[in-house]
């Protein structure tokens, strides 16, 4: 989604801020701008389209000390050059970069309109720069201020005035923004990513605050301008881990990480004298913990699939009622909120509009919520009560690999601490735990064979429409399995429990309609078979992901029936290494397409708007 940045300091605004912007093109955009100030006044420069596009076409005279920039990620108006920030007041004097949406843009805009103010845009962000340039008030901290005192939405904000040269003021309600600190210069930045090639010294704005930057430093306080504490701290984080480094991209990069990025989520939590898990974070003694009668995840996309695995988890390990539902939905249908359950909100940005609504809902009416959330200090980590963080890295491709394979994770830490202070024994306890240690180490096995899933990628990549099967633990894989394959690769890809098959999309089964099978060596085992001599009879090209010993009959003796066997977990562990080969086919079949993997078109990293 929108992406913010400013700079303000002795060197030359304009490529920071290019610099900045491309840090932020993962997140998904289709337009950008920046804008700087020096002794000239203000110049701006933007349109629809790439930042390299902007860059190319920037003028040789673009000087400035102090600047601000944008990718935009169209909400209110199409990808337009007049639509692209930064808005612009009708002087040309105040400009104004925004993440988030203004609910009542319309109204103010009729209001300007009728004062006689000639809209450039189709934008809710251009009101800001109006109501911001038509204040009288002394100071431009009092006139954001007054200008904000009038609208309702939410904001990540940053505004630069011609008549104030040495500053930016920034503002937050519901949409990140960080204040980096250098050596007599400072940035800003609605993501990490645009500043740790430049510092690592960063402070976290909180909702309703604003901040003064200038180059000497930068100075918070409320809207109603009483002064706030807001400390920058210095952040344990590898500036390298947002580098893609020797690999095609950043999917590629991060999925290989996931061997390394698993054991992180697992260090110190695994407790082998009681057979169980310490999560500290979580902020439940024994007896709360024992108190909860029910468990209910909330995320979304990928999320939402792994929360169902999590949830399943759940319920087999500590046998308490467990279930997922998609945090998009949840708010919508005025839900009941009950005191015993615990509700587990799971996200990687732990900025998704969506999960945060549903976080806040839940709160409001005084249910218990933790967090299952990759990047610290965010929205979501800091509405819930308590949560594990998933110690993943930096995510940077779109599609999520290894902060999703982390969430599973941390759901089985979860599981595990929620059954052992019940009736999962602690041999149990001791053989999920040996389960759990193996897996980084499977994981790079999956990782490994690559290259040999490569030929397999290309057949299904040339297919228009695919199906993704599983029962029970493997129907979420299914779900995971064919999201991936259809936001990197644009093909149509529906999953289904396999038991559903005969009930209706076996009619569209043939030789030009693939389906990849999840067929774990467990209980179903025989019954799962059986589905693919359904499929295979109609003509319908198999890929199944399975275990060694899984003999499927004849059908394995079809040309176009493939296996991938992946190692044998535990068996309530088995979804995440059914899910990894699935990671791989996606990616080789979308690299075989030509697609950009970490940008896929329409998508964005953080879903900041409902
Ligand atoms: C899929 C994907 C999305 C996200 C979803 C939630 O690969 O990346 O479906 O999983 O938008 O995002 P977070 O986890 O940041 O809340």
């Amino acid at each position: 989604m929108c992406g913010i940045v400013g700079y303000v300091g002795s060197q030359q605004a304009a490529p920071l801020l290019l610099e900045g912007l491309t840090r932020l093109e993962h997140r998904g955009y289709d337009s950008a701008g920046i804008g700087v100030l020096s002794g000239s006044g203000l110049k701006v420069a933007k349109r629809a389209g790439r930042v390299r596009d902007l860059a190319a076409a920037l003028p040789a005279r673009f000087a400035g000390r102090v600047g601000i920039g944008h990718t935009r990620w169209a909400t209110h108006g199409p990808p337009t050059d007049a639509n692209a920030h930064p808005q612009v007041d009708a002087a040309g004097r105040v400009a104004v970069v925004h993440n988030g949406i203004i609910d009542n843009a319309a109204a103010l805009r009729r209001r300007l309109s009728d004062e006689g103010v000639q809209l450039a845009s189709d934008t809710d962000t251009e009101v800001i720069a109006h109501l911001v340039a038509r204040s009288v008030a002394a100071t431009l901290e009092e006139r954001v201020a007054a200008a904000l005192a009038l609208v309702e939405g939410t904001y990540g904000l940053a505004i630069v005035h011609a008549d104030f040269p040495d500053r930016i003021v920034v503002a937050r309600n519901g949409s990140p923004l960080l204040i980096g600190v250098g050596d007599k210069e400072m940035y800003v930045a609605s993501d990490l990513a645009a500043l740790v090639r430049y510092t690592t010294t960063v402070a976290h704005l909180q909702d309703g605050e604003m901040a003064t930057v200038t180059a000497a430093g930068f100075t918070t306080y409320r809207q109603d301008l009483t002064a706030t504490v807001t400390p920058a701290e210095e952040l344990d984080i590898d500036p390298g881990a947002y580098d893609v480094g020797e690999h095609a991209s950043f999917m590629h990069k991060e999925m290989l990480e996931q061997p390394d990025s698993a054991e992180h989520v697992l260090r110190g939590r695994l407790d082998d004298r009681f057979g169980t898990a310490h999560l500290g974070g979580l902020g439940l003694d024994a007896r709360e913990t024992r108190e909860v009668r029910r468990v209910k995840v909330l995320g979304c996309g990928s999320a939402y699939y792994v929360g169902e695995m999590g949830a399943s988890l759940i319920e087999e390990l500590a046998r308490v009622p467990a279930d997922a539902e998609a945090a998009s939905e949840f708010r919508y249908r005025n839900p009941v909120i009950d005191p015993d359950t615990l509700y587990v909100a799971v996200s990687q940005s732990g900025e998704t509009a969506d999960t945060l609504l549903a976080v806040q809902e839940i709160r409001r009416k005084g249910g218990r919520v933790v967090g299952l959330v990759n990047v610290v200090g965010s929205a979501i980590a800091r509405e819930c009560d308590g949560g594990i963080y998933l110690h993943a890295g930096p995510e940077v491709a779109v599609a999520s690999t290894k902060a999703l394979t982390n969430m599973f994770l941390g759901f089985a830490l979860l599981a595990l601490q929620l059954g052992r202070v019940r009736d999962l024994s602690i041999a149990d306890g001791h053989r999920l735990i040996a389960g759990l240690r193996a897996l980084p180490a499977q994981i790079g096995e999956v990782l490994k064979r690559e290259e040999e899933l490569r030929p397999l990628a290309e057949r299904l990549a040339a297919a228009e429409s695919l199906f993704f099967v599983g029962r029970v633990r493997g129907y979420p894989v299914a779900r995971e399995g064919a999201q991936k394959f259809k936001e990197i690769s644009y093909r149509h890809a529906e999953a289904y429990p396999t038991s559903e098959l005969k009930h209706g999309p076996l009619a569209l089964v043939s030789p030009a309609v693939p389906t990849v099978a999840i067929v774990p060596d467990d209980e179903l085992v025989e019954r799962n078979v059986g589905a693919l001599h359904e499929i295979a009879a109609r003509g319908g090209p198999l890929v199944v992901v399975t275990h060694a010993g899984v003999d499927l009959g004849e059908v394995a003796e079809r040309p176009d029936v493939h296996r991938i066997d992946v190692p044998a977990s535990e068996r309530e562990l088995d979804p995440i290494l059914l899910t990894i080969p699935l990671q791989l086919l996606a990616y080789q079949a979308a690299v075989h397409l030509g697609h950009d993997v970490d940008k896929p078109r329409n998508l964005a990293k953080s879903v900041t708007v409902e």
